[in-house]
């Protein structure tokens, strides 16, 4: 694959559908992007969707089946849900990439951005092979469309993405993983819980990357932060967030307390 720039790589794994494909490319342009062989960001405007496989079937949320955590059926449904989260947010981190291009990022948004993705290829790929391991595969089950509904409405300014992807959506992920992984060890499950302390502990990092470019974009504004998260969040994600917070986890993500418990649901 000859690929001139980082906004054209990241726009052919947006409209590849097959998952193993899209991992396997994330991972060459990372390559290529971290040892100079991709040098310019350039400009490539993502699709509005990204191109997925035929299945998993995509249904309203409310019309998702009730994940359980007991036998295999129940590990399963949560595994899959977990790998559907993670295949969409490969696709994330590559839209974020082509998306604001015209911004003038420095190019250490864009290594984040790339690592970010990378991360999220390996979350997904460790997910299959669990499910793989149980027989299953990803696309056995229907899976919700919530995340990229969150990016649809999210892509007409860097901020606004990044406080409700990374900053909102992927910080829950840091507040229930440790309830997860905890119920899954008390049912006897020895395979799932260190793959989701490996993906816990990333996850920091991508929080950590929001906070961080958030900040960034706030202070060229002249903005005050804190301020411009609560903006943004009134405007894009009204329904306010859901307590209780692992403040531990976000502190480390270095996610100032009270620009997030403010915005809890009452
Ligand atoms: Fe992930
Ligand atoms: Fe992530």
């Amino acid at each position: 694959m000859t690929t001139r720039t980082l906004a054209e790589a990241a726009t052919a794994v947006l409209t590849t559908p097959d998952p193993a494909e899209k991992c396997r490319l994330t991972r060459a342009i990372a390559a290529d992007w971290a040892e100079g062989r991709i040098v310019e960001v350039g400009a490539c405007p993502p699709p509005d969707r990204p191109a997925r496989p035929e299945k998993p079937r995509l249904l309203p949320f409310k019309d998702m089946p009730r994940r359980s955590y007991g036998g295999d059926r129940g590990r399963i449904s949560l595994i899959h849900a977990l790998a559907h989260i993670e295949l969409n947010a490969i696709d994330l981190g590559w839209d974020i990439v082509a998306r604001f291009t015209s911004h003038e990022l420095p190019r250490r948004f864009y290594d984040d951005w790339v690592r970010v993705a990378l991360d999220e290829a390996r979350h997904f790929e460790m997910l299959d092979d669990l499910l793989n391991r149980l027989g299953s595969r990803y696309g056995d089950l229907p899976a919700h469309d919530g995340l990229w509904q969150a990016a649809e409405k999210t892509a007409d300014d860097p901020m606004a993405r990044l406080a409700v992807v990374p900053m909102t959506l992927e910080a829950r992920g840091l507040d229930t993983t440790p309830a997860t992984i905890d119920k899954l060890s008390r049912n006897g499950d020895t395979l799932t819980p260190p793959a989701l302390e490996i993906i816990f502990n990333d996850e920091i990092h991508h929080v950590a990357a929001g906070v961080r470019w958030f900040t960034f974009l706030a202070e060229r504004r002249n903005q005050d932060a804190g301020t411009a998260f609560h903006a943004w969040m009134n405007d894009r994600y009204p329904a306010g967030l859901k307590p209780p917070f692992n403040h531990d986890a976000r502190a480390k993500a270095r996610f100032p307390r009270h620009w997030y418990e403010t915005l809890a649901r009452k």
